[in-house]
């Protein structure tokens, strides 16, 4: 298979972890007898550097001819300190998100039993943890109308789903139910929110059309807690833009590493893989950042854009392999030898 992969390595340490997940894609390539053509492209303040603009045209021009974007991460520290900045790479993120229309987020969370002391959270509380959150990406607070009155005395974010926004996210959130254990909660805040009851009525509706889905409807504030408490009592969760961004950063604490995470953003143009950790400036440069997330988002991609099941069982059967025996960054070396971002990269490679 002809496979045309948009190539967006971003900021910080995204393009060391995604130099990993090319030697790792083009592995697979030789071994399922695949042709991978790249087409890098600039985002982020790598791209404000260049052309001044963190999601130029022809970087769209370039995902919208993809058959999907493999993305490493966004942000640098020298933006984040200075709320007057005009251009911030963050923008380029949501511009990329609302212009390839991907308007959910799917976040899973699981464990992998050789990790499960990494957690800070007990054994008997995370084991079996398999549960995948639907994030909201394109609407809510994050692309409400915002601003400054007062001369500047008084900030605002507008927060605003329309019907449709909700049904198109929850339909994705049943269906997703459908292909596992058939439960779905709903993550909101319908005590005070009027966005979170729209979102709450729309999902009872639409429950009726999925009688074999238990769907149950729970506050974020009551979630964040359950999260951590019982987190094997889940199963899909769908949610708002902001709330998903939050709830999911907690999630990864269950997993033991945020550098494990993988995510997919998909809705009506080219999808989108990457991991869900930042560009961890601190690490940039330093080879140590720990590339299994954007590997194991190679994965989903391989699965879910292209059908190719067997070749992402390759990847996450490697991944799988390369915990077991050791073959890990200094996050997941518990005072073991740590190896080398690339490292790991060339012995999954090797080892596929
Ligand atoms: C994420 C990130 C982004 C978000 C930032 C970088 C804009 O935190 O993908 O979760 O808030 O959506
Ligand atoms: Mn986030």
């Amino acid at each position: 298979m002809k496979l045309n992969i948009a190539l967006l390595a971003g900021d910080g340490i995204g393009p060391e972890v995604i130099a990993q997940a090319v030697k790792v894609c083009d592995a697979i390539a030789t071994k399922f007898n695949h042709e991978i053509s790249w087409n890098p492209a600039l985002t982020g303040a790598a791209a404000i550097d260049a052309v001044g603009e963190p999601y130029p045209d022809e970087t769209h021009e370039i995902c919208m001819k993809a058959d999907a974007v493999l993305f490493g991460a966004i942000g640098h520290p020298k933006y984040d300190n200075d709320p007057s900045a005009k251009v911030r790479p963050e923008q380029g993120l949501l511009k990329m998100r609302k212009k390839l229309g991907l308007f959910a987020n799917v976040r899973p969370t699981f464990t992998f039993p050789s990790l499960i002391e990494n957690s800070p959270l007990k054994r008997e509380r995370i084991e079996g943890t398999d549960l995948v959150f639907l994030r909201e990406l394109t609407g809510g607070i994050y692309f409400g109308e915002k601003g400054r009155l007062d001369d500047g005395e008084t900030a605002y974010d507008n927060c605003v789903y329309t019907r449709a926004e909700v049904q198109r996210l929850a339909k994705k959130g049943f269906e997703l139910a459908m292909t596992r254990s058939r439960k779905l909660c709903c993550v909101d805040k319908a005590n005070v929110l009027e966005t979170s009851r729209l979102w709450r009525e729309t999902v009872q509706a639409m429950a009726k059309d999925y009688p074999e889905v238990e769907v149950s409807y729970e506050f974020v504030d009551a979630v964040a807690m359950r999260l951590v408490q019982w987190p094997n009592s889940y199963d899909v969760l769908i949610t708002e833009n902001l709330f998903g961004d939050i709830l999911t950063d907690e999630a990864s604490v269950i997993s033991g590493s945020m550098g494990l995470m993988p995510s997919a953003s998909v809705g009506e143009h080219t999808s989108l893989y990457e991991p869900i950790h930042g560009s961890y400036p601190q690490a940039t440069g330093l080879d140590i950042a720990n590339p299994l997330a954007t590997v194991l988002s190679a994965a989903m991609m391989f699965e879910d854009a292209f059908g190719l099941t067997e070749e992402a069982k390759a990847i996450r059967a490697i991944v799988d392999r390369s915990l077991s025996e050791g073959v890990v960054t200094e996050d997941l070396a518990g005072g073991k030898k740590a190896y080398k971002t690339s490292e790991v990269g060339d012995w999954l490679a090797k080892n596929l």
